[in-house]
C-alpha cells in the first residue's frame, strides 16, 4: 500500500470536515424537530439521517470525485470503480436520536483496496471526535488514546447491541447478553455501534460483541480500535471483515475469554 502522509492527511481533513458538517445537521434537527419514518417495525429513519448523508456525500464528492462512496441510507452514491471507498453512517444511533436520548454520532471510514486508511467518529452531543490514521495511532479530541488494561472479563465492563430483527429471529443475542451479565462486572447497551468501538479504543469499555452489523457501523470504529492497541475479530477469533456478520472488539487482554464464552453459549442447547 503506497499512501503518502500528505494523502492520508488530506483524506483525514475531508473526513473530519464532512463529519463536523453531518454532526451540526444532527444538532440542528435535534433542536428543531424532525419527521420519522419506519424502514421496518423497529428500524427508524429520520429527516436528519437523510440530510446528514446528503451533506457528507457532497463534501466528499467535491474533494474526491473519483472515489467510491457507500452510505447507509442510499447505498452506493457512485457508479464508477475506484480503489478508494468512503463508508458512511450519517447517524449511528437513530433510535436514540428519535427518542431524544443523547447518544449518537456520525461515522466515516475510508478504505483503499480493502484496507482501512482513516476512521472518524464524531459525537456532537459531547463534542468528542475520534480519529485514526492507518499506522499512526488514534486520538480523542487530538489526544492519543489507548485501550484499557483490564485483564479478565470478571473485572470488565462489556457492551453489546441488538440487530433490528431481535423480535423475530431465534439467534437474537439475548442468551449471550444474559450469560455475559452473570460473568462480568457489568453490561451496557448504548444503541450505537460506532460509539461502542470508540469507547473500547479509549478504555471506557473493555469488550464489545455484536451480530449482523453493517460496514457503515464498523468501518471507522474498527480502525480506531486497532490503532489504539485493541483487537477486532469475528466470533471465532479470526480476522474481521467489515462486510462480515459477527464482531468481537476488545482491549486484547479479555479477547480469548470472550471468544471462549461466545463459543460455549452458542454451541450449548
Ligand atoms: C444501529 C446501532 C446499534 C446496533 C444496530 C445498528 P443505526 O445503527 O449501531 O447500536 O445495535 O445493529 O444497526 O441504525 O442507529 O445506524
Ligand atoms: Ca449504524
Ligand atoms: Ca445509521
Amino acid at each position: 500500500m503506497k499512501i503518502s502522509h500528505t494523502e492520508l492527511n488530506n483524506l483525514t481533513k475531508t473526513a473530519i470536515e464532512a463529519a463536523q458538517l453531518g454532526g451540526s445537521i444532527l444538532t440542528d434537527y435535534a433542536q428543531k424537530g424532525f419527521e420519522i419514518q419506519k424502514k421496518s417495525e423497529i428500524n427508524l429513519v429520520t429527516e436528519a439521517d437523510l440530510a446528514s448523508e446528503k451533506a457528507i456525500v457532497d463534501v466528499i464528492s467535491q474533494s474526491f470525485p473519483s472515489h467510491q462512496i457507500l452510505a447507509e441510507e442510499k447505498g452506493l452514491h457512485t457508479t464508477h470503480e475506484s480503489p478508494y471507498k468512503w463508508i458512511i453512517d450519517p447517524l449511528d444511533g437513530t433510535t436514540n436520536f428519535a427518542h431524544g436520548f443523547p447518544m449518537y454520532n456520525v461515522s466515516i471510514g475510508v478504505e483503499y483496496e480493502g484496507t482501512m486508511l482513516v476512521g472518524v467518529v464524531l459525537d456532537p452531543t459531547r463534542n468528542e471526535i475520534f480519529v485514526a490514521r492507518n499506522g499512526q495511532g488514534a486520538t480523542l479530541n487530538n489526544i492519543p488514546i489507548h485501550v484499557s488494561t483490564t485483564p479478565k472479563i470478571g473485572d470488565a465492563l462489556l457492551v453489546t447491541g441488538f440487530a433490528y430483527d431481535v423480535h423475530t429471529v431465534a439467534d437474537n443475542n439475548l442468551k449471550e447478553f444474559c450469560e455475559f451479565s452473570l460473568r462480568t462486572r457489568g453490561m451496557r447497551r448504548t444503541g450505537t455501534a460506532a460509539i461502542d468501538l470508540c469507547y473500547i479504543a479509549c478504555g471506557r469499555f473493555d469488550g464489545f460483541w455484536e451480530l449482523k452489523l453493517n460496514p457503515w457501523d464498523t468501518a471507522a470504529g474498527k480502525l480506531i480500535v486497532q490503532e489504539s492497541g485493541g483487537k477486532v475479530t469475528n466470533y471465532k477469533g479470526e480476522s474481521f471483515s467489515i462486510y462480515g456478520q459477527d464482531l468481537i472488539a476488545s482491549n486484547g487482554l479479555v479477547h480469548d475469554e470472550m471468544v471462549a464464552v461466545l463459543d460455549e453459549i452458542r454451541t450449548s442447547d
